[in-house]
């Protein structure tokens, strides 16, 4: 009998990611979204929609119901640890046997910035759980690029408060089809594993420019700029403050080497090289060219 796999973050970047990378394996997919209205999506993915709030532990039994593993994706907030406690609660009342959760690169108690610690509550929590579990800590996402689509198309410019940081960013598609093995590989065999996902190489945002440039045949600029700049940026593009610091604490990490790391990790699991720059730029070309970055 298939399994059934509970996604949370249904709507979001990783787990829709997830849902094409599990597309066609013998798994029942079951997506938890807010609100009904956000249903399409998903469903057109192949999954049973059920609503439920990560916020509101009594939302959630009934999604539960039936379910042997859990994409545990907590959202960027202070309330992360709760959605977390509340997903595992939901799975321990329903006899879930697996739980893979997504974490994020050098999750620690001493991490030096708020969603790495708040993370690692999570992961403890979850290496606690009484069933199996995996947990995944990717870097950070080349998909995040896209942000900058807008300003790159207009201006053939992006600015970062990052300096001349190294970073060994991972392509979205790669954590997700690394995610998909985890879940279609028998749940021993991956239990109480904790995997940091980066792509091939640490790499500067000059080079991510380098390779904009060569992708769209023009000339792409990165023009790093302070914190402040950066910080008035976002705020300014109604960012919520709470994200804002976090970012800021993130670029302060990273502008003093912290993410300028790289592992075979996921090389090991996809049993091929992770993406590279390269082919992201590549494959998000329309991206960086249309005006509105759609
Ligand atoms: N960005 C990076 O570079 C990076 C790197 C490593 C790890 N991470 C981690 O990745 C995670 C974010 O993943 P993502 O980028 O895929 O997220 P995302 O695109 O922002 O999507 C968040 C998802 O969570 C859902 N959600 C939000 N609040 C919810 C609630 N109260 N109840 C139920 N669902 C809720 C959203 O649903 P709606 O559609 O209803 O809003 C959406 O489906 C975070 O844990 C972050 O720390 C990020």
């Amino acid at each position: 009998m298939s399994r059934t796999v509970l996604i949370t973050g249904a709507t979001g970047t990783v787990s829709a990611a997830l849902m094409n990378a599990l597309e066609g394996a013998d798994v029942d997919l079951r997506a938890l979204v807010r609100e009904k209205s956000k249903a399409d999506g998903p469903r057109e993915q192949g999954a049973e929609v059920v609503v439920g709030d990560l916020d509101d532990a009594r939302s959630l039994p009934a999604a539960f119901e039936g379910v042997q593993d859990v994409w545990l994706l907590t959202p960027n907030g202070p309330r992360a640890p709760e959605n977390n406690m509340n997903v595992v609660w939901a799975a321990r009342q329903a006899g879930v046997e697996r739980i893979v959760r997504l974490s994020v690169v050098g999750a620690a108690h001493d991490a030096p910035n708020r969603s790495g610690r708040l993370h690692a509550l999570s992961d403890r929590e979850t290496e606690r759980c009484g069933m199996r579990w995996t947990i995944l800590r990717p870097h950070w996402f080349m998909q995040n690029l896209l942000n900058e689509a807008g300003d790159i198309a207009a201006t053939g410019t992006f600015s970062l408060n990052m300096a001349s940081a190294r970073i060994g960013m991972i392509d979205v598609r790669d954590i997700a089809e690394c995610a998909a093995r985890v879940l279609l590989d028998d749940p021993d065999r991956h239990h109480g594993q904790t995997y940091t996902l980066t792509g091939p190489r640490s790499l500067t945002f000059d080079q991510v420019a380098d390779q904009l440039s060569l992708a769209l045949g023009r000339s792409i600029t990165y023009l790093p700029v302070s914190d402040d700049a950066k910080r008035k940026t976002l705020l300014g593009y109604g960012v919520p403050r709470w994200i804002a610091d976090m970012l800021e604490e993130y670029a302060q990490a990273y502008v003093s080497g912290w993410g300028d790391v790289a592992t075979d990790t996921a090389a090991d699991l996809l049993g091929r090289p992770p993406r590279d720059i390269a082919d992201f730029v590549r494959d998000h070309a329309a991206a960086f060219t249309s005006a509105d970055g759609d």
